[in-house]
This record gives C-alpha cells, sequence and structure tokens, in this order.
C-alpha cells in the first residue's frame, strides 16, 4: 500500500495531450485546492447584468464555500459583498434572487446601504464605530453585462485586456438591453472539470447530440486532414471558405468575428470566435429559424451565425442574432458540479408573440441533459482503478488540451511559483 501521492507531484508529472490523472477528478485534497486557487483567485463568471433588472435587486450565488451577494444600487451600480453579517456572521439573504430596500439581517437587524455601509445596529454601546463594520467587498467586473466575481483580495488584471478583446464582439448583442427569460440548473455528477472538459469539444456531438447538431457544420470543430476521401475533403475546404467568406462579411457590418485564442497563456483565459450556421440556418433551434422575431439589440439581420465566448475556469456562452444562452460552471463537491444556464431574448420580446419559450429552450435543455449523462459516465470511468489518462485528439481536443494547460499552469503558479509555466498577470 502506498501513501497518496501529492497534488504537487500530480501536477509536475502531468503530461501534456494527456486527461488527467484519478485523484484530479475525485480527491477531496485537489477539490479543496481548486476551490481555493482556482475558483478562490480566478474571475469567475456567475451572472449576467439583466439578472438584476432594478435598483435594489439583489441576487446570491454560491462559490465553493463562499455565498456572494449581488445588488444593484440606486446609481445602477450592481456591487458584490460576501453574504455574511458583520455582527455574529449570519448569512444575510437566503434567497436566489430578491429585492430589497436595505440589507437588513434577520438576526439582530444590523442594517446595510446597498454600498454595503453598516447603516444601523442598535445597542452597541458609544465606543462603537459604525464605519468599521461595513460589508466586506468582493471584486466584481460587469464585461459588457456578464457578471465576474473574483474572490481574492488581489484579482487578475488581465481582466481589463479581456474586456478590451471581447467588448467589441459582445456588445452588438446588447446584453444590458435584453432580459432572462428561463434560469435552468441541473447537477452533473462528476467532478467540474469534466464538465469543463467535455464543453471544450465537440468531438462527441454528431454521436450525442441530434438536436444542438442540426444547424452546425460537421467540419466546424476540427477534423483529422489525413485520409479524408475526395468528398469530405471538398466539404472540408467549402467549410473553411464559408467560414473566411462570413468573417468578412460580419466585419464589414461592425461584428468582430476572427478567432481570438487566449485560452492558456493569460490568467484570465478565454476564446471567441464567431461560427457560420449551415445552410439558412439563423439560430440554434429545432427548425434553425430564429426563437424570438424581435432580434436583439439594434441588430437587423437575422443570419449572423453564433457568436460562442469560453471562458477559463467556468463559463461558455452563445450569441445568436436573437437570444443569448450563457453558461456557468460551479463546483459543489469532487464528484458534483452544477450547470446554471440561462436564456435571453430582447427585453421587449413578447412571449407567445415574439418567442416560444419551449421552443426557445429546447435544443439547450436536451443538449445540457446529453451532455450530463455524458459527464457521468467519463466520471464513472475516470475514477476506477482501470483508468489511466488517455490521448487528445489533436485535431478535435485542441480546447480541451488548453482547458487543462490552463488549469495545471495556473494550479502550479499558486502552489510552487518557480515552476510557474503560465505567463500570467
Ligand atoms: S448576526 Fe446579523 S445582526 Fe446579529
Ligand atoms: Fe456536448
Amino acid at each position: 500500500v502506498s501513501a497518496p501521492i501529492a497534488a504537487e507531484d500530480l501536477l509536475r508529472r502531468r503530461k501534456r495531450g494527456y486527461t488527467l490523472e484519478t485523484p484530479f477528478y475525485t480527491s477531496r485534497e485537489i477539490f479543496d485546492l481548486d476551490l481555493d486557487i482556482i475558483f478562490g483567485r480566478h474571475w469567475i463568471y456567475i451572472a449576467v447584468d439583466p439578472d438584476l433588472p432594478e435598483p435594489g435587486d439583489c441576487m446570491t450565488v454560491e462559490v465553493g464555500s463562499a455565498s456572494v451577494l449581488l445588488i444593484r444600487g440606486e446609481d445602477m451600480q450592481v456591487r458584490a459583498f460576501h453574504n455574511v453579517c458583520r455582527h455574529r456572521g449570519a448569512r444575510l439573504i437566503d434567497e436566489y434572487k430578491t429585492s430589497v430596500g436595505n440589507i437588513v439581517c434577520r438576526y439582530h437587524q444590523w442594517t446595510y446601504a446597498e454600498d454595503g455601509r453598516l447603516l444601523f445596529a442598535e445597542h452597541m454601546g458609544a465606543d462603537f464605530d459604525p464605519k468599521c463594520f461595513g460589508l466586506k467587498p468582493v471584486h466584481v467586473r460587469n464585461v459588457a453585462g456578464l457578471i465576474f466575481i473574483c474572490l481574492s483580495d488581489d484579482p487578475p488584471t488581465d481582466i481589463e485586456a479581456m474586456a478590451a478583446a471581447i467588448e467589441p464582439y459582445l456588445l452588438p448583442h446588447e446584453i444590458r438591453n435584453s432580459k432572462v427569460v428561463h434560469t435552468s440548473d441541473i447537477i452533473e455528477e462528476g467532478n467540474w472539470k469534466l464538465t469543463m472538459e467535455n464543453n471544450r469539444e465537440c468531438y462527441h456531438c454528431s454521436a450525442n447530440h441530434p438536436e444542438l447538431t442540426i444547424p452546425l457544420y460537421a467540419y466546424g470543430f476540427g477534423y483529422s486532414p489525413e485520409n479524408l476521401d475526395e468528398e469530405s475533403r471538398a466539404q472540408a475546404e467549402g467549410y473553411t471558405r464559408l467560414l473566411k467568406d462570413s468573417h468578412a462579411r460580419w466585419e464589414s457590418c461592425g461584428l468582430p468575428s476572427a478567432e481570438i485564442d487566449r485560452l492558456n497563456t493569460t490568467a484570465t483565459g478565454f476564446r471567441t470566435e464567431r461560427l457560420p450556421l449551415s445552410g439558412d440556418g439563423e439560430s440554434h433551434t429545432m427548425d434553425t429559424r430564429v426563437a424570438s422575431r424581435k432580434l436583439l439589440g439594434s441588430l437587423t439581420d437575422r443570419k449572423l451565425g453564433g457568436l460562442s465566448y469560453w471562458t477559463q475556469p467556468n463559463s461558455w456562452h452563445h450569441f445568436l442574432s436573437d437570444h443569448i444562452v450563457t453558461f456557468s460552471v460551479l463546483p459543489l463537491e469532487p464528484e458534483r458540479t452544477l450547470l446554471r444556464t440561462k436564456w435571453l431574448v430582447h427585453k421587449d420580446a413578447v412571449e407567445g408573440v415574439d418567442y416560444d419559450l419551449d421552443n426557445l429552450t429546447k435544443v439547450w435543455l436536451l443538449t445540457n441533459k446529453q451532455d450530463g449523462d455524458l459527464v457521468a459516465m467519463a466520471q464513472a470511468g475516470v475514477r476506477q482503478p482501470g483508468y489511466q489518462p488517455g490521448p487528445y485528439s489533436p485535431y478535435t481536443e485542441e480546447l480541451v488540451e488548453k482547458f487543462c494547460d490552463w488549469y495545471v499552469g495556473r494550479m502550479s503558479t499558486h502552489l510552487f511559483p518557480a515552476a510557474s509555466r503560465v505567463a500570467a498577470e
């Protein structure tokens, strides 16, 4: 019987191009390190601006053992605080979403303003200085309407570089002028990294996602150029031409579309690209037509393909001409993960008139279910003694490798800085 191998050794010996070893998916110790280092010291995507449309709107999101409270002030700014009373530490807000005047602790009625100041605390004596007992702030960065938080006192500063790069892509879809019309929470029976790895490839799509793949190109997610027969080669080349022509067309209309990939070269890793939908495809729906007749922002062209935006460590987003689907991954346990999905349409779109909710949500509700099953299946295998890390496809799983490389790099940077591999901050 041998002693468990330390996280540090596992990180050091991780073989590039291969899946991670079992403890990364099962060990409580590594899970706790993930929460501390990855979820505690990086920018985590947790909400959209329209989750909090009005002043006083308030929501809570659990990131590891931290409960974060988001509140929109009268000045329309969204602020984030630890959801903990400064008196005796009671949790302040229980609900996922609510609306408040001030934030009042139910225990002894300490009362905080929307900016976190302690406004009222009875019977605390003449020496008590309320200025010392404001709510503890959490760093928050609203990127074109996507809300990221960082629990560290010293967040990665490269969020500004990400925002500068991505905002021109996102702004035409006007997240702030849209509304959340559906939220789905599902629990996947797997480690959060398997949820992310599964998201970073479409190698599994043709066999597992009959609905999602309706408007997708078979060659849009990478392929091995060797051994293609003539017909396949012609299709692949056709796709490359279509991508180039589509980018040229969209960019001439002021819609940035070209790929940016900083998935594993920076602390706040991300990637984006606008991809064409096949044939007459307009949107991710069963009939590939727009789900909402009222397009986002002031867009007028239904055929804008799908703008995808992936962030490390925990999100992905698809921006169509008519709607937005946005995904936030939150670890619960070493082998349990929350996937929170939101659908947004233009804020003036009327249900039953401009869009049908079932039609809007159908493809991704089914796809999420299929992905959840795949994650559970992967978890059931990687926890077994017969599992040994296997090779990623260099053509279709490049982004999975970049996720693992980013993860190993960030963990290493924080655990043994001298050996850091990711040039960060
Ligand atoms: S714990 Fe909040 S007022 Fe006492
Ligand atoms: Fe999938």
